[in-house]
C-alpha cells in the first residue's frame, strides 16, 4: 500500500517536474497548472469567455492551458488579437475539429472547418466571387424582406390573439429538429475529444453522432433534388445558395459532401447568430428606454408613420447602426470567435505557439476592456459618433466578426439582417417588459457554448405603434 502511494506520488512529481521544465523551456504563455491526464479541463467555467476573461486578470492578457494534452492558447487584448489575425494570419488559420465536428464537416470538406490549404483557398474564392457578393445579395433581397415582414404579422397576430401558433411545414420542423440535436451533440466538452485513448468510454455519443450525421445527410439530399427538379422544369436558376451551389459545382469542382457541408455553415453560422444578436441588441433596448425612444425618433423622422421600412432605408439609420454596434461589442454572438489552429510555430506577444496549438481571440473581452472603452459595461450607442470603430475586422478593438483571412464572409449580410430585423421591430411596436418585471431582472447572463444564447430567454411586450392600416397588410 505505501509502496504504491509513492509509487504513485513519484509519478505525479514527475509529470510536475516535466510539464514545469516544458514551460519554461518552451517558453510557452502563463497559465494555470494541468492536471495529469485532463489538463485544466475541469478548471475551465462553463461560460468561458468570462472565465477566460478573470484568468486574464491573473496571468495577464496572454495565457495557455491544456484541454487533455491539447495545448489552448488565449488572448484578451487589442494588441494581441492584431499579432494573432494580421501579424500570424496565415500560420494560425488552421482549424481544429472535435470529432462531432469532423463528422458534420467530412473531415473539413466545408468552410468552417477546413484547414487553410488549396481547398480552403477555392471554398472561400466562392463564398466571395458567387454567395456573397452585392449582386447575389440584392438579388436576394425580396427573401429577406419578406420574412421581416412576416416575423412582424406574426408578431402582430400574437399581440391580438397570444394563443396562436406558427405553423411550420414538415421539412420546417426536420430542419429544427436536425439544429437543436446538433447544438446539444457538439455542445458537450468530451473528455474522449482531448484523451484520444479514453474515446472507447464514449460509444454511444459515437452512436448518436453518426445518427445525426444519416439525418442530415438524408434531408440535404431532399432539398437539392427538388431544387436540381424546379431547375430542369423552369428552365432558370434562381439565385439561392443552393441553386447557386448546384449550379457552380462543375465549375469549382465541388463533391457532393462539399455543397452539402457548405450548405450546413452557411445555416449553422449564419442562423443563430442573427437571431441571438437581435436578441441581445432588444434586451438591451427594453433595460434603456431612453436609446429605444431615440431610435423610434430616428424612425418616425426618416421613415415617418405612413409606410413601412425597405432594405435602402437602412442606410439612412445612422443611429440605429449604433446601436447595433453596441450591441456586437457588449454581446458578441460568438465571444470566443471559432477555434484557430496554428499550423506553423508561431510568436505571439514573445511567447511560443507551438504547431498544433488551438488558439482563441476572446472578442468579448476585447468589446469590454477599460483601457480600451470609457465606461465599457454601459449601453452607449452615442460612443460611436464620436468615434466610429469599424466592426468589420479592421480595428482590432472591436471583432464580432473576426479579422483576417477567416473573417466572417457573412458579414455583410448579418449585419444587414440585424439592422433590419431591429427597424422593423422597433418601427411596428413599443417593446416593454411584463407587468412587474423590473429593468434590473432582466438577466443579462450567457449560456455556455460556441454561440451565446441569452441564459434566460428575454420576454418582452410587443405594442403597435403605428397606424392600424399599416398592419392591414401583414394581416
Ligand atoms: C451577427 C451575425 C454573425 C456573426 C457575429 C458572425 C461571426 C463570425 C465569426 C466571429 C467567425 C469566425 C472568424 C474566425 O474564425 O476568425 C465567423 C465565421 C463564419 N461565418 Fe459568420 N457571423 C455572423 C453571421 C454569418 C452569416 C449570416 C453567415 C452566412 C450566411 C456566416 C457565415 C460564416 C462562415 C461560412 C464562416 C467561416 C469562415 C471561415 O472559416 O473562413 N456568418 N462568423
Amino acid at each position: 500500500m505505501a509502496l504504491s502511494l509513492v509509487l504513485y506520488v513519484s509519478i505525479f512529481l514527475i509529470f510536475l517536474c516535466y510539464k514545469l521544465y516544458h514551460r519554461l523551456t518552451a517558453k510557452l504563455p502563463p497559465g494555470p497548472w494541468p492536471w495529469p491526464v485532463i489538463g485544466n479541463l475541469f478548471d475551465i467555467a462553463p461560460v468561458r469567455f468570462r472565465c477566460f476573461a478573470e484568468w486574464a486578470q491573473i496571468y495577464g492578457p496572454i495565457f495557455s492551458f491544456y484541454l487533455g494534452s491539447q495545448l489552448n492558447v488565449v488572448v484578451n487584448n487589442a494588441e494581441l488579437a492584431k499579432e494573432v489575425l494580421k501579424d500570424n494570419d496565415q500560420n494560425l488559420a488552421n482549424r481544429f475539429r472535435t470529432k462531432p465536428l469532423d463528422n458534420v464537416s467530412k473531415n473539413g470538406m466545408d468552410l468552417i472547418w477546413a484547414d487553410y490549404g488549396p481547398h480552403y483557398v477555392k471554398v472561400r474564392k466562392l463564398c466571395n466571387l458567387e454567395l456573397f457578393t452585392p449582386k447575389r445579395l440584392e438579388a436576394l433581397r425580396p427573401i429577406r424582406e419578406d420574412e421581416v415582414i412576416a416575423m412582424v404579422e406574426n408578431i402582430f397576430r400574437d399581440s391580438n390573439k397570444p394563443c396562436n401558433k406558427v405553423k411550420v411545414d414538415e421539412q420546417g420542423e426536420e430542419l429544427k429538429a436536425i439544429v437543436t440535436n446538433g447544438i446539444k451533440i457538439g455542445g458537450k466538452l468530451n473528455l474522449g475529444e482531448f484523451v484520444p485513448w479514453l474515446r472507447w468510454v464514449f460509444k454511444d455519443d459515437n452512436n448518436a453522432l453518426e445518427a445525426q450525421d444519416r439525418r442530415l445527410d438524408k434531408f440535404t439530399r431532399i432539398i437539392m433534388e427538388e431544387h436540381t427538379i424546379a431547375r430542369k422544369k423552369t428552365g432558370e436558376t434562381k439565385q439561392h445558395f443552393v441553386d447557386a451551389l448546384l449550379t457552380l459545382q462543375k465549375e469549382y469542382d465541388l463533391s457532393d459532401d462539399t455543397v452539402i457541408g457548405l450548405l450546413w455553415d452557411m445555416i449553422t453560422a449564419g442562423m443563430d447568430t442573427v437571431a441571438i444578436t437581435v436578441e441581445w441588441a432588444m434586451a438591451e433596448l427594453v433595460k434603456n428606454s431612453r436609446v429605444q425612444q431615440k431610435v423610434q425618433e430616428e424612425l418616425d423622422r426618416i421613415i415617418g408613420s405612413n409606410r413601412t421600412i425597405n432594405e435602402s432605408d437602412i442606410s439612412k439609420l445612422s443611429y440605429l447602426q449604433y446601436v447595433v454596434k453596441e450591441s456586437l461589442r457588449l454581446h458578441p454572438p460568438t465571444p470566443l470567435m471559432l477555434p484557430h489552429m496554428a499550423g506553423n510555430n508561431a510568436k505571439v506577444g514573445g511567447y511560443n505557439i507551438p504547431k498544433g496549438s488551438m488558439v482563441h481571440v476572446n472578442v468579448w473581452a476585447l468589446g469590454r476592456d477599460t483601457n480600451i472603452w470609457e465606461d465599457p459595461l454601459q449601453f452607449w450607442p452615442e460612443r460611436f459618433m464620436k468615434e466610429d470603430v469599424d466592426m468589420k475586422g479592421h480595428d482590432y478593438r472591436l471583432l464580432p466578426f473576426g479579422s483576417g483571412r477567416r473573417v466572417c464572409p457573412g458579414t455583410n449580410l448579418a449585419i444587414n439582417l440585424v439592422t433590419s430585423m431591429l427597424a422593423h421591430l422597433l418601427h411596428h411596436f413599443v417593446w416593454s417588459l411584463p407587468i412587474g418585471v423590473e429593468v434590473e431582472d432582466v438577466d443579462m447572463m450567457e449560456s455556455p457554448g460556441t454561440v451565446t444564447y441569452m441564459q434566460t430567454p428575454l420576454h418582452v411586450v410587443p405594442t403597435p405603434r403605428l397606424p392600424l392600416h399599416l398592419y392591414t397588410h401583414v394581416q
